[in-house]
């Protein structure tokens, strides 16, 4: 298993292997409207790496240039519609396994089987499959969108006494100080607004509780780069980073996951390629004050562009239901040891 520990967000501190270049920018949603040069975090070389110190806010609604064609709760919901029926068969084994599961969910540090943790974005329940193994199946609630997703966590044996609800990362129905753990495995990305969700992972947890997001991360090379960006989110690590200590959160560490026949290469981005943890410093709502919600989910959109929408980034996440399967050829071609 491809997987690496990095801390800190104060001052983080990242052992090479990211490119920065791509983090200032200008450009524009699909819709037209513009986002500002972001300059997200500044970059300088130390004798141990390079240091990335933020300087600037991240706290935009999708903070990216990209069109990234499912992206509104709408269209995540209608894109799990169809995807729900083959889930746990395609998406798992190629970007999301077991192994990948257990290595993501050690940081969560899922020690006492009294813990109440919510799975945000839980789906299926694939993730809370690896959550009960540690925490009583009774004190765990899946929330998730989709009722599709849902009906199928349902049926699973081990999931049967979670408690299973429809609702929003972004707006938790949990009261403040609630739980010890929050975990949310594969949904950020899907999040219009990812700070506004990791502010309310900060607000539902007890003091001294865990977040632990676990999620993509943007590829190197230029052709995956460009699919990544007409599908969906794939935030950088330093994004993450930013997006918790804005919060609010302390301790912050990011732990790089990958399939293990990828032998560590992360330059196509990985669909869950980072387990993201921050513990909670003290009780109460988090810090971060954000504006009102910028996605109005009731208002009726144009069919034609969201059909063109939906249809174009299923289309570009094709790509990457053929990127684990081309890693897998490489793996068994190329001897073991060497770099694919
Ligand atoms: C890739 S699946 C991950 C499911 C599960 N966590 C797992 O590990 O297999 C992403 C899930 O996030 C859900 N989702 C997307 N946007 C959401 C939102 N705003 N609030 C709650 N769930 C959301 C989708 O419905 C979908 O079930």
């Amino acid at each position: 298993m491809a997987s690496a520990m990095l801390n800190g967000a104060e001052n983080l501190t990242l052992i090479g292997g990211i490119n920065p270049k791509r983090l200032g920018f200008i450009g524009s949603d699909f819709h037209g409207r513009h986002f500002s040069k972001m300059g997200l975090v500044s970059c300088s070389r130390t004798s141990k790496g390079r240091t990335f110190l933020p300087k600037c806010s991240a706290s935009a609604p999708r903070p990216a240039s990209q069109p990234r064609f499912i992206q509104h709760k709408k269209e995540a919901f209608w894109f799990y519609r169809f995807l729900s029926i083959v889930y746990d068969h395609i998406i798992n084994p190629g970007h999301w396994t077991e192994d990948m599961r257990e290595d993501a969910l050690e940081p969560a540090d899922l020690s006492d089987r009294n813990m109440i943790v919510v799975d945000v974005g839980g789906g299926t329940g694939f993730t809370t499959l690896g959550i009960v193994k540690r925490v009583d199946a009774k004190n765990v609630t899946i929330l998730d969108q989709s009722p599709h997703q849902l009906a199928k966590a349902k049926q699973k044996e081990p999931l049967k006494e979670c408690k299973i609800i429809e609702g929003d990362a972004e707006d938790l129905p949990f009261p403040t100080d609630y739980a010890d753990r929050y975990v949310s495995a594969g949904s950020i990305e899907y999040w219009p607004d990812p700070q506004r969700g990791i502010k309310e992972a900060y607000r539902v947890l007890k003091l001294g509780g865990k977040a632990c997001v676990i999620g993509p991360v943007y590829p190197t090379f230029w052709l995956s780069q460009f699919f990544a960006d007409a599908w969906m989110l794939f935030p950088k690590e330093e994004e993450y980073l930013e997006w918790f200590k804005k919060a609010g959160f302390k301790d912050i560490k990011l732990k790089r996951i990958g399939p293990k026949w990828y032998r560590g290469v992360r330059r196509h981005g990985l669909i869950m390629g980072c387990s993201v943890t921050g513990v909670k410093p003290a009780s109460g709502d988090s810090p971060l004050q954000l504006g009102p919600t910028a996605e109005d989910v009731t208002k009726p959109g144009n069919p034609l562009v969201f059909f063109m929408r939906f249809l174009l980034g299923a289309m570009a996440a094709t790509y990457f239901v053929i990127i684990p399967i081309y890693m897998w050829l490489k793996d068994q071609i190329v001897p073991k040891g060497q770099p694919i």
